[in-house]
């Protein structure tokens, strides 16, 4: 198994994160924050929400939804029918993070439901999980028009939202399913068959790269490649 979360590229995609959330508050209007940090600033979380145990600045899953709101911060909003934010168990071992929601999951306001969603049940059964005992969810949470890949702006508007889910789940692996979600989370441009097969780190959690289920649709003979990538995860998930 090769690891490729070696301290340079660790620094690069941290910095590479820690701009985009610094880019997002200021379009927030936030330009600077107080010179003293109090500990245990965290919201308090309301009864029966589900708090996110580890640092006191991690927000649970419900209070990073009520930050999105009915969200306008880019123009995919314009289009939507139902934001898509992500479902699942909220203590979940492995979390699979998609491009952004389809026909189907803006309908139903659901991700991976379509053809797409039914490979990625197939996906999750192969290692022998049930659907809600993992969480999925989209790099953005609007449908972009026709399908369309999210442009760069829209990404670097939404994925705070995504870290922040992934910091409050604390899953033990992520699964970036196609090149979208694996850019994101990485800070690269390199693409899916380079980044798959090997583990890599997201602050820490290992994240293994493998191919969009859509993409296998169009493309089967990459299912073998997938299923691969899936006993990596089942490896992490199940240590012998
Ligand atoms: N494709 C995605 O990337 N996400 C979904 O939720 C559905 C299809």
């Amino acid at each position: 198994m090769k690891h490729s979360d070696d301290i340079p590229s660790a620094l690069a995609q941290e910095l590479h994160q820690l701009k985009w959330i610094l880019s997002s508050l200021h379009m927030k209007g936030i330009e600077g924050w107080p010179t003293r940090f109090r500990a245990g600033c965290a919201p308090t979380p309301a009864a029966g929400e589900t708090v996110c145990t580890g640092a006191s600045e991690r927000l649970s899953l419900d209070a990073i939804r009520r930050e999105l709101g009915d969200c306008r911060r880019c123009r995919l909003h314009q289009g939507r029918t139902h934001l898509v934010f992500g479902e699942g168990s909220a203590a979940p071992g492995l979390v699979f993070v998609g491009e952004g929601p389809g026909f189907d999951e803006d309908r139903l306001g659901r991700p991976f439901v379509g053809r797409a969603g039914k490979l990625l049940d197939k996906m999750i059964r192969s290692i022998g999980l049930e659907r809600d005992q993992v969480y999925i969810c989209n790099v953005v949470k609007c449908r972009p028009p026709d399908n369309r890949t999210p442009e760069a702006d829209e990404i670097q508007t939404c994925s705070p939202f995504l870290l922040q889910q992934l910091a409050a789940l604390q899953p033990r692996v992520i699964c970036a399913l196609g090149a979208c979600a694996a850019q994101t989370l990485l800070g690269t441009g390199s693409a899916v068959s380079r980044l798959r097969g090997k583990v890599h780190s997201w602050r820490g959690i290992p994240l293994i790269v493998t191919f969009h289920p859509a993409y296998l649709l169009r493309n089967p003979s990459q299912k073998s490649g997938t299923w691969q990538d899936l006993l990596l995860v089942h490896r992490i998930l199940h240590p012998t």
